[in-house]
């Protein structure tokens, strides 16, 4: 008798057990509007903060563009990134590879609008996705649907930038096996750098290209223009100089950085690179041809990157000021 029915209940938990496993990762993982319930205004909360920063500070619509990638390639789209120096942790903006990186502050202006709706309920992580998302949109990019329900890390992995984050004058087999081991393809790869479409550049990650003698691979008269911009081989690291990354539609992500880059007009040697490499010139000369093209890459690849190893469920925590971890 007994033993019937422990027969009887294991059988039924083994039949269970599938149901109940799908049910747990369905919970855990990222979904579509996952604030419905406990949140139903986030993303519009988010959306109208993001215009709001964006008509007095256009450029902060570029930094979330690359936030977003600061984030999400360093272990996780985790707000790591957003993390600053206090005991214990050490801020990931410190590294070179952050260097340029700017408009901080004004995550808090939409984390405060959120917590004063929802407190301690939209991660900072997803604001990191849905105001690149968003950004994306007010610089004439694709509208791109995106998942949330990511949680924020608990540390700062500064260590891990440098090997994370590509260095303006990487070789591009090394920056397409890095994308590539986050499950970003060659083209995704070269629609991601059409981010490179907008924002700017500062002289210290130029002068390699101009003195003591131009890159051959730089137009001439474009070298002249930029020698202009950063007359000094040894610039001041702390002076703002710096040259917009496209003269011609400097706040709009379209496929003009490609054009550029066909006219020998690439800012950073990363950017040129891709035309002489016969695995990536293809698709630059693709994107170059067709914007809709490129906006479709970029969006495919921007949702790959924002889904980059989230924390879900159970793991991270929601953090109350985006940059700091919870004190509890
Ligand atoms: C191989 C990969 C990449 C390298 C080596 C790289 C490197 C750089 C460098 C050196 C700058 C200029 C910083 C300065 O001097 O102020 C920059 C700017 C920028 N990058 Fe990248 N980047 C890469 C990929 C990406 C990706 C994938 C995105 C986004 C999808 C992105 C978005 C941006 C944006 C928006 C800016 C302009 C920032 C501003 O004006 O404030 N980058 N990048
Ligand atoms: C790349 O640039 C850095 C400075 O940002 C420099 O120290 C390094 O030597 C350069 N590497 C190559 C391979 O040119």
């Amino acid at each position: 008798m007994a033993i019937k029915s422990r027969h009887c209940c294991t059988s039924f938990i083994f039949l269970l057990l599938p149901l109940l496993l799908q049910f747990y990762s369905a919970e855990s993982d990222l979904q579509l509007n996952y604030y419905a319930h406990s949140c139903p205004n986030a993303e519009e909360i988010i959306k109208q903060q993001v215009i709001k920063l964006y008509n007095k500070h256009g450029n902060t619509a570029v930094s979330w563009v690359r936030n977003l990638f600061h984030d999400c390639v360093v272990k996780s789209c985790d707000a790591s990134l957003l993390l600053e120096t206090v005991s214990g942790i050490e801020s990931e903006q410190k590294s070179d590879r952050s260097f340029g990186m700017r408009n901080f502050k004004y995550v808090k202006t939409i984390k405060d609008a959120l917590e004063a709706e929802c407190p301690m309920t939209v991660s900072c992580a997803d604001i990191v996705s849905l105001s690149a998302r968003d950004g994306i949109v007010l610089l004439g990019g694709p509208r791109i649907e995106m998942k949330t329900g990511r949680k924020d890390s608990k540390g700062s992995y500064l260590s891990e930038v440098k090997s994370s984050i590509p260095n303006h004058n990487d070789s591009i087999q090394s920056v397409l096996s890095r994308f590539q081991s986050i499950g970003i393809d060659t083209q995704g790869t070269v629609a991601l750098l059409g981010a490179h479409s907008v924002g700017r550049v500062h002289c210290v990650n130029l002068v390699h290209r101009l003195y003591p003698t131009v890159d051959p691979t730089l137009d001439p008269d474009y070298a002249e223009y930029l020698k202009g911009r950063c007359p000094s081989p040894d610039p001041d690291p702390e002076a703002v100089l710096y040259s917009r990354n496209d003269r011609e539609t400097p706040m709009i992500l379209d496929n003009m950085y490609y054009k550029n880059l066909l006219k020998h007009k690439g800012l950073l040697m990363i950017d040129q690179e891709l035309t002489s490499d016969p695995t990536t010139s293809t698709f630059v000369e693709k994107m170059a041809a067709d914007n809709g093209y490129f906006h479709d890459q970029f969006a495919r690849a921007v949702v790959l990157l924002s889904e980059n190893n989230p924390l879900t469920g159970d793991e991270g925590e929601i953090r109350k000021d985006c940059r700091f971890v919870n004190s509890d």
